[in-house]
């Protein structure tokens, strides 16, 4: 019998297919559905600081708000119009609410650019039945005087005030723009992260050359997007990285998934494939795994996780970031 249980966060998944933060589970309706069709876990779509950050407020003209602001789009008016203890309070009944409807974890996620304000937060967070927390962190600084370090610090102080006020297990995902992201990982492990999502995919605005405006998109992956997550997923899990892993960004089908594996990953999260092939996706990504271990004839994730990390070891390719020749020959 084939099983394809795992664990990330400490929880018990029935499978490794997570569904990522967006407007999708921002929905109890979306959320139902991914359920149904067999997705392991949710992550809520987050509750962005700017959001509730009262000096924010006056930057949310009628033009520039859209998802990437606010949680679910349909609230975009109502929300304006809310206090900061409403919008807080809309959150947490948002979170009981999908809690006490499936039967799955529940990952909520805050999307936080300082360490103030969330530690107390995170705390009600917990309290209203997340089952985890996924810190959506990306600062993303425009000067000349912010350093690298600094940046870097600002995240270990958001994961060390967040785990200094709740109990359920806390996950931070980055973006893949940090100059050495292992000693960045090893900071967040020693922060008290429990598991690294790799990678956010930070909104990239495009121009309309008609209009010559600044466009907002979806913004989805493509199906060979999986690999630069799962290099790094690669290289932190040959590191011996006491966290979780989990890759993010490109995994549209079942290969994808099972690379993650092979490299060490806990799980997967799955965005840009649902709005692309539809929430049934999950299904039919479910049972292309089964079949692919039935024909290798594996029971378990577990029988072939980490597998591809001997041959790292001798190769380097995941290290490799140049296209050389392997001999003068080839
Ligand atoms: C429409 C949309 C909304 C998103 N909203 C969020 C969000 O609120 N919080 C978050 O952490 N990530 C958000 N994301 C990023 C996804 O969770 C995911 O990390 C990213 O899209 C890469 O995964 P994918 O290739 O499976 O799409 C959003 C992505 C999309 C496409």
């Amino acid at each position: 019998m084939i099983n394809v249980n795992t664990k990330y966060l400490g929880l018990n998944l029935k499978n490794p297919l997570i569904v990522g933060s967006s407007r999708l589970t921002g929905e109890l309706n979306s959320i139902r559905k991914c359920v149904e069709k067999g997705a392991s876990a949710i992550v809520l779509k987050s509750l962005f600081e700017e959001q509730i950050v009262e000096e924010a407020q006056s930057k949310l003209t009628k033009n520039n708000i859209d998802e990437h602001y606010f949680w679910f789009k349909e609230a975009e008016k109502k929300v304006m119009d809310l206090s900061f203890d409403q919008r807080m309070q809309l959150y947490l009944d948002f979170v009981l609410n999908v809690k006490t409807n499936v039967d799955v974890p529940i990952i909520s996620s805050i999307n936080c650019l300082s360490s103030k304000g969330w530690p107390a937060f995170a705390s009600e967070i917990e309290k209203a039945g997340a089952d985890a927390l996924e810190l959506n962190i990306g600062i993303f600084p425009f000067n000349t005087s912010s350093k690298s370090a600094e940046i870097e610090n600002t995240y270990f102080d958001i994961v060390r005030e967040v785990k200094a006020n709740v109990n359920i297990p806390v996950s931070v995902k980055i973006g893949p723009y940090f100059t050495n992201i292992l000693s960045f990982a090893n900071g967040l492990a020693d922060a008290g992260a429990d598991g690294i999502v790799l990678f956010n995919r930070f909104f990239r605005p495009d121009i309309d050359i008609n209009t010559r405006k600044l466009v907002a998109n979806d913004n989805f992956s493509s199906a060979g997007d999986y690999k630069m997550p799962m290099r790094w997923i690669a290289l932190l899990a040959a590191s011996k990285l006491n966290v979780d892993l989990v890759a993010s960004d490109g995994v549209h089908n079942y290969e994808a998934v099972i690379k993650n594996i092979l490299t060490g990953a806990n799980a997967v999260q799955l965005c840009s494939t649902l709005y692309l092939n539809g929430i049934d996706v999950i299904e039919k990504i479910h049972n292309d795994i089964i079949t692919w271990m039935e024909k290798q004839g594996f029971n378990s994730l577990d029988d072939f996780r980490s597998s591809s990390l001997e041959l790292q070891s001798t190769d380097a390719s995941f290290e490799r970031t140049q296209y050389i020749k392997r001999s003068f020959n080839d």
